[in-house]
């Protein structure tokens, strides 16, 4: 495949895109985006990805500057042109290329950017390992609902936890209560019941859950969207992670804990179900 860029209607190879230095995105991190997985030459739930990133850009008031169905087919046109197979789509919008000034420009058009990169295709469900987690505090601001491409707060909590031989930071607010993970939404077990934190300002409503929440009613296992302390993920059972890149993924360790069982028997039949659901939508 090629590592394909599109910028404001033309194709350019991914090392020569270019932006100008001005844009908003990089001086100010004035943008939001979205991570689209491609599976066999198809975006996974892309109406999805493009709703969210239409409800991003209206939270910051930044106006799409192209109907939805149009990035929609540009997207495809993109999967297309680079023969992308397995890999994923970044897209990014910004309010704009201006002189720097905190205040919104008067005259400037957004800019949205796209480009595919591959990635392995996915593993047999057998094959997909447990990862350690930590627990480190939530330094983000109060709209994480919004994709923004302001991740100063997740890259170092995600840096911290590599550096203690996590894959992933699972996030608390000051009240101990868990919200999310720095790049995917959470699940526990707790006292036989499946938990993960409400779909309000505090998390990003991941499509990945969505899925979940929905595989859970399917399978008729009993869940609440109710957040949950850090004292209760202590004596989860079992907990997950789902993101677009991580889809369901079991955790193994949370700081120095072992879960009992990773992937415990309702991961298990999700990370199964979660299989189905790729297979039915490529
Ligand atoms: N991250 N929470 C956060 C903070 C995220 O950054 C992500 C996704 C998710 C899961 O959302 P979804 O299931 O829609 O991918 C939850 C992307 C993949 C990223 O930043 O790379």
């Amino acid at each position: 495949m090629e590592n394909l860029a599109w910028i404001d209607g033309s194709y350019y190879n991914l090392e020569e895109a270019k932006i100008s230095i001005e844009d908003r995105g990089y001086l100010l991190g004035d943008g939001v985006y979205e991570v689209i997985r491609v599976y066999k030459g198809k975006p996974f739930y892309l109406d999805a990805h493009l709703e969210r990133l239409q409800r991003s850009a209206e939270a910051i008031r930044i106006d799409l500057p192209h109907q939805l169905r149009d990035i929609s087919s540009t997207a495809l046109e993109l999967v297309d042109k680079g023969r992308c197979v397995e890999g994923y789509i970044y897209m990014q919008l910004t309010r704009g290329s201006a002189k720097r000034d905190h205040l919104f420009p008067a005259d400037t058009s957004p800019v949205l950017v796209m480009y595919i990169r591959g990635l392995e295709p996915i593993q047999a469900v057998e094959d997909i390992q447990p990862v350690k987690a930590v627990t480190l505090p939530d330094e983000r601001w109060l709209n994480c609902y919004i994709k923004s491409t302001n991740l100063l707060p997740n890259l170092l909590a995600r840096q911290k936890a590599a550096e203690a031989g996590a894959v992933e930071a699972i996030l608390y607010r000051q009240d101990e209560t868990v919200t999310e993970g720095t790049r995917s939404n959470i699940f526990a077990v707790i006292d036989g019941q499946v938990r993960t934190h409400p779909a309000n300002n505090l998390i990003l409503p991941g499509i990945t859950r969505d899925i979940v929440l929905s595989l859970l009613k399917d399978l008729s296992i009993h869940f609440s969207e109710k957040a949950f302390s850090l004292k209760e993920l202590s004596t989860a059972d079992e907990a997950w992670a789902t993101s677009t890149t991580m889809e369901v993924n079991p955790i193994l360790a949370i700081n120095e804990n072992n879960l009992s069982t990773a992937p415990g028997p309702i991961c298990s039949r999700l990370m199964a179900a979660f299989r189905e659901v790729i297979a039915k939508n490529t």
